[in-house]
């Protein structure tokens, strides 16, 4: 048994049904990579494994427990989760924001240790952001604010750890820096699900890859063993071309340059 599974969920807002009889197992110490088209499932599924949202139907099962039969401050401990669009308190620093990841580490008779510092700085060192601590977050540009969020996560210190879109908002250095960051503490034994839009990254650092399309899993394996073009068309819709990436020998997706169909026949001015 993996530690954190799904079994049929049926996960819902109100009256829109997201998905039903909905399965997962995220198998353990992978660096599990979701994928699919915008609002397919993606965050509320990552909500329902993190306990943010109480799926209608079907249950969570972390370390084969409910998961809702664990204390928040236990399950904190256990399990993080980077939120698509975390909301910043107003007025907040950066080295504040992150202390708040040492939150569940806390109790009525362990106050602020040395251990929480050194965790914090440990974890804003990691992503960047040092140099960072004293501002207020809101006046910081979306990628180094995405940084700050993810090193709140860090220094949650969990085993287990959920990151909604981490590198959305990032210039191309940042989120290869991101990727690699993650990839190391895959490396070093965490289970690592991570929502990301960008395929060939996803190719290159996933080692279980879930493509999903309207609340479904279509599909999930390797990487090398499931990607095809045919996957990436049912899955997205987009005829492509499906290449060995030169670097790392992963699936890598060419789109099919549709423009040329388009723009046959017409002159290009
Ligand atoms: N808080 C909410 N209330 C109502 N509908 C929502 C809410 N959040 C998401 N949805 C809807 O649920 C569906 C799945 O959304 P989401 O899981 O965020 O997709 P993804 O992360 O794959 O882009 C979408 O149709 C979206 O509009
Ligand atoms: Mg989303």
């Amino acid at each position: 048994m993996t530690r954190l599974r799904a079994d049929d969920l049926t996960l819902a807002y109100e009256r829109r049904v997201v998905a039903e009889n909905l399965g997962v197992e995220i198998p353990d110490e992978s660096f599990t990579v979701i994928v699919g088209p915008n609002a397919c499932g993606k965050s509320t599924l990552l909500r329902a494994l993190a306990r943010l949202l109480r799926p209608r139907a079907g249950t969570v099962y972390l370390d084969d427990a409910p998961i809702t039969a664990l204390p928040p401050k236990r399950l904190a401990k256990r399990l993080g989760l980077l939120p698509q669009s975390p909301l910043t308190p107003e007025g907040i620093t950066v080295a504040d924001l992150v202390a708040r990841g040492r939150y569940p580490h806390q109790g009525l008779l362990r106050q602020w240790s040395r251990e929480d510092e050194a965790a914090v700085g440990a974890a804003m060192a990691a992503v960047g952001v040092t140099d960072l601590a004293e501002r207020v977050v809101d006046e910081l540009s979306g990628g180094q604010r995405q940084r700050v969020w993810l090193a709140l996560v860090l220094a949650q210190e969990t085993g287990i750890m959920l990151l909604d879109e981490p590198t959305t908002y990032l210039d191309i250095a940042h989120q290869i820096e991101v990727l690699d960051l993650c990839a190391r503490l895959h490396e070093e034994g965490r289970t690592l699900v991570a929502v990301l839009h960008d395929l060939n990254h996803a190719c290159r650092y996933a080692t279980h890859l879930i493509a999903m399309r309207g609340g479904e899993i279509l599909a999930e394996g390797a990487p090398a063993e499931i990607v095809t073009a045919d996957l990436v068309e049912r899955v997205f819709g987009l005829p492509c071309r499906v290449i060995p990436d030169p670097e790392t020998d992963t699936p890598l997706i060419v789109p099919a340059d549709r423009r040329r169909a388009l723009t046959a026949g017409k002159p290009l001015n």
